[in-house]
């Protein structure tokens, strides 16, 4: 299944063609792709949303808004890493090509950060038009791939030019096309830490924090979007992913963590240390509740191991080591201090004084600390963003050092 876990946005316009979808959305799941459909009114007269919500198994968006929810067509568009537009008719050909927006098809299509396959679908006249010609190239010329037409009988009764490719054509365009694509972290290994640690005080209660590891697990994703196998350590969240070429290692502790880390660290190329690990532990666990005293509680508690740091000490050349930074005060100069003394490559630097930044938020404002010197702020972003400006640092400097 060459499509495997790849995620596919089918986009459907107005012409007869479209009757060949709901059997395309199946080709397209038996190649292992996850597929969500959006359509134009024109094109339900000719295709039945139900059968095709049937076969893709997610709801078929048409519409801006249906009703109270509204169709967000950003994130449509950069959950894709694919859009396929087919069948495309003249009418919506000229408005990819002149950046058109009245339907959220075009919407998606404009949001889009993945790579867009058009497969035209029209009488031959029509096909032959210079402006149809025009807008071909026009579209073309933004990085869009055409999907030749057929030569066949068409819906007039005339045999020509203009018909949609087959749908068994196009699945395999795609298949190429992605088996083709080398990904910059091909064949390297990744280690994330995510999320919490915590660090148990009796058998009912522990010392944790408010980390949901979502900011770890956007850069896992984003890593493996990139071609990584990454070894995920997470800490305990309701949080995961399913990625296939994500292997999470569930942990509890700051040791367990460290203990997972130190098995996986010996053969990750990149490692990005994203979990708020506990800096203590009670130096004695309960084996019982402890019971409530008349007065306080002194608890005593031991340091743990630093993963981050010992890392650090054991890194080869050919790895690069990325850690986190929380810092309240004196951001750059603390996140500098820690870059150093943890013989790390780069330092993510978070504060927790920007709005919407921090434990639990969708959104992190972040600064990339570099050991060349460097200093990237980042605006206010989806974590999703934010990851994928992480990695692609990574790849930059790992580029740089000829490790890549
Ligand atoms: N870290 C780690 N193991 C620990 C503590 C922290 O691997 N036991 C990692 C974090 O995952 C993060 C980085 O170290 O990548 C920074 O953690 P932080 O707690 O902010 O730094 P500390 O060095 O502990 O310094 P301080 O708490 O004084 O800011």
């Amino acid at each position: 299944m060459s499509l495997n876990g790849k995620k596919i946005i089918l986009a459907i316009t107005g012409s007869i063609a479209a009757y060949k979808t709901p059997q395309f959305v199946r080709l397209l799941v038996k190649s292992g792709a996850e597929v969500k459909v959006v359509i134009t009114d024109a094109a339900s007269a000719f295709v039945s949303p139900l059968a095709l919500a049937t076969v893709s198994k997610n709801p078929v968006l048409s519409s801006v808004s249906d009703g109270a929810t509204w169709n967000n067509h950003v994130e449509l568009g950069l959950w894709a890493d694919a859009l396929l537009i087919a069948p495309c008719s003249a009418n919506t050909l000229g408005k990819l090509a002149n950046g058109l927006c009245d339907n959220l098809l075009c919407a998606v299509y404009l949001s889009a950060r993945c790579p867009v396959f058009i497969a035209p679908a029209m009488d031959e006249d029509m096909w032959k038009h210079p402006s149809t010609q025009l807008n071909i190239g026009k579209v073309k010329s933004y990085g869009n791939q055409i999907i030749p037409v057929g030569h066949g009988e068409l819906a007039s009764g005339l045999v020509g030019e203009g018909r949609m490719a087959e749908p068994e054509d196009m699945v395999s365009h795609l298949e190429d096309f992605f088996t083709n694509v080398p990904l910059p972290l091909n064949g390297l290994n990744a280690l994330v830490t995510a999320g919490p640690t915590y660090e148990k005080l009796d058998p009912v209660r522990f010392i944790g924090n408010y980390s949901t590891g979502k900011m770890g697990i956007a850069i896992s994703e984003a890593l493996a979007a990139k071609g990584a196998i990454v070894n995920l350590v997470l800490g305990p969240t309701h949080l995961s992913t399913s990625h296939q070429n994500i292997k999470v290692i569930k942990v509890e502790s700051a040791h367990e963590m460290y203990d997972a880390s130190m098995r996986v660290f010996g053969e990750a190329h990149i490692a990005v240390l994203s979990a708020a690990v506990a800096d203590y532990r009670p130096t004695l666990k309960e084996t019982e509740k402890i019971k409530k005293k008349e007065n306080g509680l002194t608890l005593e508690l031991t340091k743990t191991e630093d993963i981050l740091a010992n890392l650090g000490k054991i890194k080869a050349h050919w790895q690069t080591l990325v850690g986190f930074a929380l810092e309240t005060t004196n951001e750059l100069e603390n996140a500098r201090e820690k870059l150093i003394r943890k013989n790390a490559d780069m330092i993510v630097l978070n504060s927790l004084k920007d709005e919407g930044a921090g434990f639990g938020h969708d959104t992190n404002k972040i600064s990339l600390i570099t050991n060349d010197g460097g200093i990237k702020d980042l605006p206010l972003q989806s974590k999703k963003d934010a990851a994928n400006a992480i990695v692609g640092q990574i790849i930059e400097m790992r580029y740089a050092k000829e490790i890549a």
